[in-house]
């Protein structure tokens, strides 16, 4: 994979339009770039269809035996843990929960950690992005697994999952110097499934996701366009506000195939993109 180029798109008004999209505003709380946190709650519940246990993937190692992912986020840790060669080595210690799990380890981690370190560390029920089933917790596989804070250290094959995670969607979601932000502290464990490129994005600018979905804002339809390209793709990144109403007529550029996923927050965001091998041979 070449150097990959972000740019904005200087073509005002000019977009082309393929068709619409006619989107159901609950629509804006689903999503792989969904924004949890605390000021942004979970608004809706993942189907159970689409969570998948990673005992079905046998080489994972995981700390219980009933950790479940969402369907994608699932397929692309896989594919991160063989090309980074973690596979032997890395332990998936938590994944989704739910409601009543992220319930009892918070009031489990009061009990005890304290106040102090459950503030940094635990997001208190509905505003833990785990309760989407894109959020996956890895360790250094050894004894002694910490549940809450695992070991993943700046070395070896754990290294090349943190480098190679942005190719295959994923974010260290609590990053140093950002907890102003996020409102956590610094955690190398908790990994964020959002999507390829926009995971490249973010890690090439240092943005944070609530600075992320924050810029998006101003990738309105009718303006700029956030452009992203790579060997095989031009990415064309938008969002589109929820209409008031239950429906939202999003357009969308001409493109071969396009994500769609709500922000949690007001609106949609268009991820379109163009295949360049269809395009040079028709
Ligand atoms: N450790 C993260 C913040 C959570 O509890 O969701
Ligand atoms: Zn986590």
């Amino acid at each position: 994979m070449g150097q990959p180029n972000l740019a904005k798109q200087n073509l005002s008004g000019r977009h082309i339009t393929s068709r619409t999209i006619q989107a159901a505003n609950f629509g804006i709380h689903q999503g792989h770039l969904v924004l949890i946190n605390p000021g942004n709650p979970i608004q809706q519940t993942i189907s159970p269809d689409r969570l998948i246990p990673l005992c079905s993937i046998p080489a994972i190692h995981t700390m219980k035996e009933d950790i479940l992912l969402e369907q994608t986020c699932l397929g692309h840790l896989t594919a991160l843990l063989e090309a980074s060669q973690g596979i032997d080595h890395i332990i998936a210690v938590s994944g989704y929960r739910s409601k009543q799990d992220q319930e009892q380890i918070y009031n489990d981690s009061l009990a005890e950690n304290g106040a102090d370190y459950t503030a940094r560390y635990v997001a208190l029920p509905d505003r833990s992005e785990h309760q989407t089933g894109l959020a996956i917790d890895v360790g250094m596989l050894r004894e002694d697994v910490d549940f809450i804070a695992p070991a993943f250290p700046d070395s070896g094959v754990y290294m090349s999952f943190k480098q190679l995670a942005a190719r295959f969607g994923f974010i260290q979601r609590y990053k140093q110097g950002k907890e102003a932000l996020t409102q956590i502290s610094c955690e190398p464990w908790h990994f964020r499934y959002i999507g390829y490129p926009h995971a490249e994005i973010m890690e090439r600018q240092n943005w944070c996701l609530e600075e992320y979905i924050d810029v998006l804002r101003s990738y309105i339809y009718d303006n700029d366009h956030l452009l992203y390209e790579d060997d095989q793709s031009f990415v064309e990144i938008y969002y589109f506000p929820a209409d008031i109403g239950a429906y939202t007529t999003i357009p969308l550029v001409l493109c071969d195939r396009y994500l769609l996923s709500g922000n949690n927050v007001d609106g949609f965001i268009v991820t379109a993109f163009l295949d360049k091998s269809r395009r040079a041979y028709g």
